[in-house]
């Protein structure tokens, strides 16, 4: 999973690198999720950013809009950085899997692996953001190559391969459960604290 896109490391901290994978993801056709997209979503935000959100894959609303967490998961998320005086447009938020799965599936594992390694590494590698924050189960997958308990994991912070990921949960499960709507409430004012 931790292959690094060379062309984005030559362009690594321009900001021309984003923008070259933002184009080169639009363009996407690595796997069959490209068929049925209206839009893929390459992320916005920061290029510069301390902070890094990253979820699963788009939503309905993403794929229409083109722009990440545009949908009721964007309005919660957008709450906790309000409560937190994070910043929207301060931040950088995207996505493991750049284009929606149909009916909102579960991207497997193809799709994950190959998004992560063609797109998502070499993002973070442009943005080198201090703190990578880790929204749901998919997402840590994608990123530490392991499957762990969100409900064990939330809340701290693990380094790996020099990166340091902050582990949360998805801002859909917030909007569905409440005691996870309480449990993110915690997590990022512990993330605010942090990233000071
Ligand atoms: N869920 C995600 O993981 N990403 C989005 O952009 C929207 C919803």
């Amino acid at each position: 999973m931790r292959s690094t896109d060379s062309r984005c490391l030559e362009l690594s901290r321009t900001e021309d690198g984003l923008d070259t994978l933002a184009a080169a993801i639009r363009n996407c056709r690595k796997c069959g999720l490209a068929e049925q997209r209206q839009h893929a979503v390459p992320g916005e935000g920061n290029h510069r950013a301390r902070l890094m959100f990253i979820g699963e894959a788009p939503g309905a609303k993403e794929d229409q809009s083109g722009r990440p967490f545009v949908g009721p998961s964007g309005k919660f998320l957008e709450q906790l950085f309000a409560e937190n005086g994070i910043r929207r447009d301060a931040v950088f938020i995207t996505s493991c899997v750049k284009c929606r799965p149909p009916g909102n599936r579960t991207p497997s594992i193809g799709e994950l692996t190959t998004c992560v390694n063609s797109w998502l590494l070499p993002q973070i590698q442009c943005i080198d953001p201090k703190i990578i924050v880790l929204c749901g189960r998919v997402a840590a997958l994608g990123l530490l190559g392991e499957p762990i308990k969100i409900s064990k994991a939330h809340g701290t912070l693990v380094e790996r391969n020099g990166r340091n990921y902050f582990i949360s949960y998805h801002p859909a499960a917030g909007i569905r459960f409440p005691k996870i709507a309480a449990a993110m409430r915690s997590d990022f004012k512990m993330l605010a604290h942090l990233v000071g």
